[in-house]
């Protein structure tokens, strides 16, 4: 069992988007290994709140359905999780700012890291921006979440 979790700043727009792309790909792929994919913010504004209208109907534009409950990262889930994959450079940061993390480190990456097609470093922020932005965080994290199945099946 491979435990994977998506964090961003507000766990309301990349990060359950992320896990929804994820769990959708694993159903529809003929996998070796068994998944569990969660998400969680680093910052605690949106503890107990639904993903960020927008998010949801960009989502289902595209043929996804999000369920979600905002929670915060906990130390807890360096232990918790095999893989911590961070939206952008701010949220990688904020993870290996608190206590023990150094100890996880080979765990914790950049979500566009697999993002091969379209090289770059961070999964823009679209709660600032517009549909546009929206519909750009859905290509890069479809893109990524599919080259980070690849490297967690080999
Ligand atoms: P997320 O987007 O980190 O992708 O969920 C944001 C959500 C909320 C805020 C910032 C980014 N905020 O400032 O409340």
């Amino acid at each position: 069992m491979t435990r994977v979790l998506f964090v961003c700043l507000g766990n309301i727009c990349r990060s359950p988007l992320a896990e929804a792309i994820f769990n959708s790909q694993i159903r529809e792929g003929k996998f070796q290994t068994k998944f569990i994919a969660a998400s969680c913010a680093t910052a605690n504004y949106h503890v107990g709140s639904p993903p960020d209208p927008r998010t949801i109907r960009n989502a289902l534009l595209n043929g996804i359905e999000i369920k979600h409950v905002g929670r915060q990262f906990s130390v807890v889930d360096f232990e918790a999780f095999d893989w911590i994959i961070a939206m952008d450079r701010s949220n990688y940061n904020n993870i290996l700012q608190l206590p023990n993390s150094k100890n996880y480190r080979n765990k914790i990456k950049l979500m566009r890291v697999f993002d091969t097609e379209y090289p770059g470093v961070d999964v823009p922020d679209p709660y600032y921006g517009g549909e546009k932005d929206f519909q750009e965080v859905f290509d890069i994290l479809t893109r990524s979440v599919s080259g980070l199945i690849k490297v967690l099946e080999e």
